[in-house]
């Protein structure tokens, strides 16, 4: 009897666990206006797990993450009303560059996919408003390198980043901003990870002239049927 009771106690529990923890019940999307509402625990969030990490982090305001929900440059993930996760844009050196920042994941909802889901939004409103930039964003953290290996970033040297001031001032919050300072703003603990729209295709994503030939030919083939 007991037995049942703690197995039915768990199977509520669990039940509600796995049901809040599915993907794909989260909505990843643009920021609208009205999610400016949800600045602060986003501050917080990125706020505590820079701490919870020991590394540092470029500090920011509720006013600032306002800032860039309301000029639709940012992304949000939503569990129904529950904001789950956050990242941004920014242009730089007059839109020659765009960083992408800021991004966080509360600490319930991770190892779910949910950054990978968020970066591609995020790169995908970088490429739609900034078709030209070339992408960019410094980070310690190794998820968001896996992430940005798989989207076609490279890691780069600082020198290869957007040399505009106001960049780099944003690090002046982070416990490291010394250590940049140091080394003439070319190194620090961060890596840098750059992706060039320039940049030619890997030779697995790069189109077959063979296999075009052969399409062609079918299409051709298939039009002269019709
Ligand atoms: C980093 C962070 C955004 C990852 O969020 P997440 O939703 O758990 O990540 P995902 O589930 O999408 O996983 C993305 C990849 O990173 C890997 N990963 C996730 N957490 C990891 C960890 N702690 N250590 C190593 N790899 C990790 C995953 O295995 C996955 O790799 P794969 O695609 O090869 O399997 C989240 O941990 C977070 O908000 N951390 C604090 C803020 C932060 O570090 N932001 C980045 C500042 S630049």
């Amino acid at each position: 009897m007991r037995f049942c009771s703690y197995s039915l106690i768990f199977a509520i529990l669990f039940g509600n666990f796995t049901k809040e923890m599915n993907i794909k019940d989260i909505t990843v999307r643009y920021a609208e206006p009205s999610d400016a509402k949800h600045a602060e625990l986003i501050v917080r969030l990125i706020y505590e797990s820079a701490l919870q990490r020991g590394t540092g982090i470029a500090k920011r305001t509720p006013e600032y993450i306002a800032q860039k929900i309301n000029s639709g440059k940012s992304v949000v993930a939503l569990h129904g009303e529950r904001l789950v996760g956050f990242s941004y844009i920014e242009s730089w050196s007059h839109g020659d560059f765009v960083a992408t920042s800021g991004l966080i994941v509360d600490p319930e909802y991770r190892h779910l996919g949910l950054a990978g889901a968020i970066k591609a939004k995020t790169f995908e409103l970088a490429r739609l408003r900034f078709p030209f930039a070339k992408l960019f964003s410094i980070t310690t953290s190794l998820p968001v390198m896996k992430l940005n290996s798989k989207m076609g970033y490279k890691p780069v040297t600082f020198s290869e980043l957007t040399d505009d001031n106001e960049f780099w001032q944003g690090c002046e919050g982070c416990k490291n901003y010394e250590i940049l300072l140091h080394n003439n703003r070319r190194m620090c603990l961060c890596t840098g990870m750059l992706y060039d729209p320039q940049q030619p295709l890997p030779e697995a994503d790069r189109p077959n002239p063979y296999i075009i030939k052969i399409k062609n030919r079918v299409r051709r083939l298939l039009h002269l049927k019709r």
